[in-house]
């Protein structure tokens, strides 16, 4: 792999979460597309498919806006994360850490995962609305700041942290009661979700906790949801969480951070029109500090958790085409070698992706096709009705912005192996995450001995 070089950029940013492929993506002569500088049918043949690629340029150029963004719009210190439950992997930890970010994780893997790749633990963040005493211990052993989300962490906590021991590096999350529109699924925000204390009870935690010598509370969050499109809730937020920032420092917590989560939207297909990493910092920013301003605050330590606009356009996922199904008047089903496992947000979500043929991206659309996966599933669909050049068994079908929450919340439905990962930077290419075998997937069968003996 390339050297951890930090991106850096003299032109006005790449805002890559507005790009439908990856910024690297170019076609030879002979119109076959290339990602990375590498050319994609060639990499699906190395490597086979489905493959998850991921361009390094891309999501350093992701890091680059949001960091730049920062420094531009917002006077006062700053830290972003990057929210790894995205895309969790030892390169991508080691590739954000590079670029100056921290990472919030949601479970000891994910921490683990950070850690391994070189992110030191005082620049993770726990979150979690059921964290187990494992993952307290752990994140509390390795320095990890907790986001308390609700009353049973404070319970688990207190029994946790040894008398005499430091205490835990704290930050508190609440509900803001912001409404977003977005898939009911991923709005976190509104009075009825299951993550933070409500903002009613928040002035009889922050009191608890101030007699808490096992506590540290270092920072408020707020999260108000994913993919989001609209810049004013998040102007909305920035208030509501300098009120709450004005409390807790009444009540005598030196609070310095104040997270205002992720959830810029990416462009997923050509009618998508998020708002550029860019716009949204400058928003958030300039919402924060005259908030905080209004109310003579000194400006706390800006913090912001995206995941999906970082990772989600860098990631494309080849898949080769397999088996054909038309059915006259009504629908041509094209089938391909993965789906709902490796891509489980089509059937979870509804969401829509953009496809071409890596041979021809840009030959002329001669039929609609529905793009199927190959599982048990007849919801088991990646792309419904889209114009594509006639394709054959044995063509490469490229997917574009793949990179967030694909492989993180892939399954082995079917018993289907993981796919392999590469990533690609100045047309050389390097395994990242080794394709799964089937026998790895009876790896935790365990057969007891009185059944070893029926025959
Ligand atoms: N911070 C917190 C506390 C979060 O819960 C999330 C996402 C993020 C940051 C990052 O949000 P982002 O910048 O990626 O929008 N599986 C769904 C998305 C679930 C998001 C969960 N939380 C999907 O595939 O659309």
């Amino acid at each position: 792999m390339s050297d951890c070089i930090p991106y850096e950029s003299d032109q006005d940013l790449f805002n890559p979460n507005r790009n439908l492929s990856p910024i690297t993506t170019e076609v030879d002569g002979l119109g076959r597309l290339l990602i990375g500088g590498c050319l994609l049918s060639d990499l699906a043949a190395r490597y086979g498919t489905p493959l998850y690629l991921l361009d390094e340029v891309t999501l350093r150029a992701s890091c680059f806006a949001y960091k730049k963004a920062l420094e531009k719009y917002y006077p006062g210190p700053s830290m972003p994360l990057y929210a790894s439950k995205a895309n969790s992997s030892l390169v991508i930890s080691k590739l954000i850490t590079s670029e100056g970010f921290g990472l919030d994780a949601v479970s000891e893997g994910e921490m683990l995962t950070a850690l391994r790749g070189g992110v030191s633990g005082d620049r993770i963040v726990l979150h979690g609305n059921n964290k187990s005493d494992q993952e307290l211990i752990f994140a509390y052993e390795n320095g990890v700041t907790i986001v308390i989300d609700n009353q049973h962490d404070i319970h688990r906590l207190r029994s946790i942290i040894p008398r005499e021991g430091t205490p835990a590096r704290l930050m508190l999350r609440f509900t803001p009661g912001i409404e977003c529109h977005t898939h009911e699924y991923i709005r976190t925000g509104h009075l009825d979700s299951k993550f933070g204390f409500d903002l009613e009870h928040l002035e009889k935690i922050l009191t608890e906790l101030k007699n808490s010598s096992w506590a540290r509370l270092s920072g408020l969050h707020a999260h108000i949801g994913s993919q989001i499109f609209e810049l004013q809730p998040h102007k909305d937020l920035a208030s509501v969480m300098a009120e709450a920032l004005k409390l807790a420092r009444e009540i005598g917590h030196p609070v310095e951070d104040l997270n205002v989560g992720g959830g810029l939207g990416i462009r997923y297909v050509e009618s998508d029109d998020p708002p550029s990493i860019e716009n949204w910092v400058k928003t958030i920013a300039n919402a924060v500090y005259e908030a905080c301003n209004t109310r003579n605050l000194d400006l706390p330590r800006l913090i912001c958790e995206p995941g999906r606009s970082l990772v989600g356009t860098a990631g494309t996922t080849l898949y080769k085409i397999g088996s054909r199904k038309s059915i006259p008047n009504i629908r041509t089903y094209v089938s391909v070698d993965g789906g709902m496992s490796d891509n489980p947000r089509p059937i979870t979500y509804q969401s829509l992706y953009t496809a071409c043929l890596a041979d021809k991206p840009f030959g002329p659309k001669e039929e609609i096709v529905t793009i199927a996966g190959k599982h048990c599933e007849s919801g088991d669909v990646l792309l419904k009705d889209i114009s594509l050049p006639v394709s054959k068994s044995g063509d490469i079908l490229v997917v574009f912005s793949t990179g967030a929450y694909n492989n993180s919340m892939s399954s082995n439905y079917n018993r289907i192996p993981s796919p392999a990962g590469v990533i690609l930077k100045d047309g050389e290419s390097d395994l990242v995450q080794r394709r799964e075998q089937p026998e790895e997937l009876l790896r935790y069968d365990i057969l007891p001995a009185r059944f070893i003996k029926v025959i």
